[in-house]
């Protein structure tokens, strides 16, 4: 799927992974950045005020009209405008539905109606949930999601592979890893740092040591990793999981950020979670994807999960 030179709509733009995106794609194309700002924020992306090849739209998916009005004259969409927080389906049933599979069914309607052919979705290593399979490859089935936000993103690759063979149009989904880095707002090393930064003498660990076992990847590698595969994508609807080579465990990353934080003798606080060091219901307890279709493209990630934690709490402290 080619996309230097395109007239691009950027959903999720104010956010972590869409900022980033957003940095990358106003090199070579036009970005018309959408997003609500319930978790984005300005910030993210005010560096861009003054560059031509980017508009921030402050809307909502869910805003039917304006979502079509702004995505006309766009040819490309990259959807990553979701509610990503996992642990909330456990109390609020309805929220990944909305934010995500119905956003997501907007977003191809809109493409529908306007003829708009070609979208790049961010989906996540939660699809497989728990698998005897590790790494797991992008062909690992029956997929059996244990949260309401996998199965939600699961949902929305559905709806995107049967709009490509019913109204012909082409996607590209990424199935990522835990993604880390500088503009990181959540996630178990950002809320280690606040932590950290707020009592530098004990951290709460949601879960029972060692915790869970995943991995992590950096932001650059996921940027990187997503323009690679997109490009080199020939596909109707295309997969690829993204994430580095190996897994840690949060006691291992919890010993990174002390260490980077400059912290000693920090006393670890484990709240029990939800058994098998899992810290909620539907926390996988064993992740890491196999990146072999990747590999076989010629791309690598330049960091493991150990680095790209370091990384990330030297950019955040
Ligand atoms: N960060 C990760 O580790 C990770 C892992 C797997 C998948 N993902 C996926 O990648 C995408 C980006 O995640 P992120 O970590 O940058 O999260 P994020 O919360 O930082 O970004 C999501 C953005 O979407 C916007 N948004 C949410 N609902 C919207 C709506 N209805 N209309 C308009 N804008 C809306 C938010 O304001 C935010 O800016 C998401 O689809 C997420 O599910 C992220």
């Amino acid at each position: 799927m080619k996309i230097k030179g395109r007239k691009i709509l950027l959903t999720g733009a104010a956010g972590f992974i869409g900022s980033h995106l957003a940095d990358a794609l106003v090199e070579d194309n036009y970005v018309k950045g959408y997003d609500n700002l319930s978790s984005g924020k300005i910030e993210m992306v005010e560096h861009l005020e003054d560059n031509d090849s980017f508009d921030l739209i402050i809307a909502d998916v869910l805003d039917t009209d304006r979502l079509k009005k702004e995505m006309e004259g766009c040819d490309m969409v990259f959807h990553l405008a979701a509610n990503p927080d996992v642990r909330l389906g456990a109390s609020d049933t309805y929220v990944h539905l909305e934010q995500n599979v119905l956003a997501t069914y907007n977003i191809l309607e809109a493409m529908r109606e306007l003829g708009t052919k070609d979208i790049v979705f961010t989906s996540t290593s939660t699809v497989y949930g728990e698998t005897d399979v590790i790494p797991t490859p992008e062909s690992f089935g029956p997929l059996e999601p244990i949260s309401l936000y996998g199965a939600s993103k699961l949902s929305c690759e559905a709806l995107i592979s049967a709009y490509c063979h019913t109204f012909n149009m082409k996607s590209v989904h990424f199935r990522f890893a835990n993604v880390v880095g500088p503009r990181s707002t959540h996630g178990v090393t950002y809320d280690f740092v606040k932590k950290l930064e707020d009592d530098p003498h004990k951290l709460e660990i949601l879960g029972s040591p060692p915790g869970t076992i995943k991995s992590y990847f950096h932001i650059s590698d996921c940027i990187d990793g997503m323009l690679y595969a997109t490009e080199k994508s020939d596909k109707k609807v295309d997969y690829y999981n993204l994430g580095s080579e190996d897994s840690i465990s949060v006691k291992e990353i919890a010993d990174i950020v002390c260490r980077e934080m400059g912290l000693e003798d920090v006393q670890y606080s484990w709240t029990g979670g939800a058994g098998d060091g899992r810290g909620w219901k539907g926390d996988v307890k064993a992740m890491r994807l196999s990146i072999d279709k990747l590999n076989s493209l010629g791309w690598k990630p330049k960091y493991n999960s150990a680095e790209s934690i370091a990384q990330t709490v030297l950019s955040l402290t």
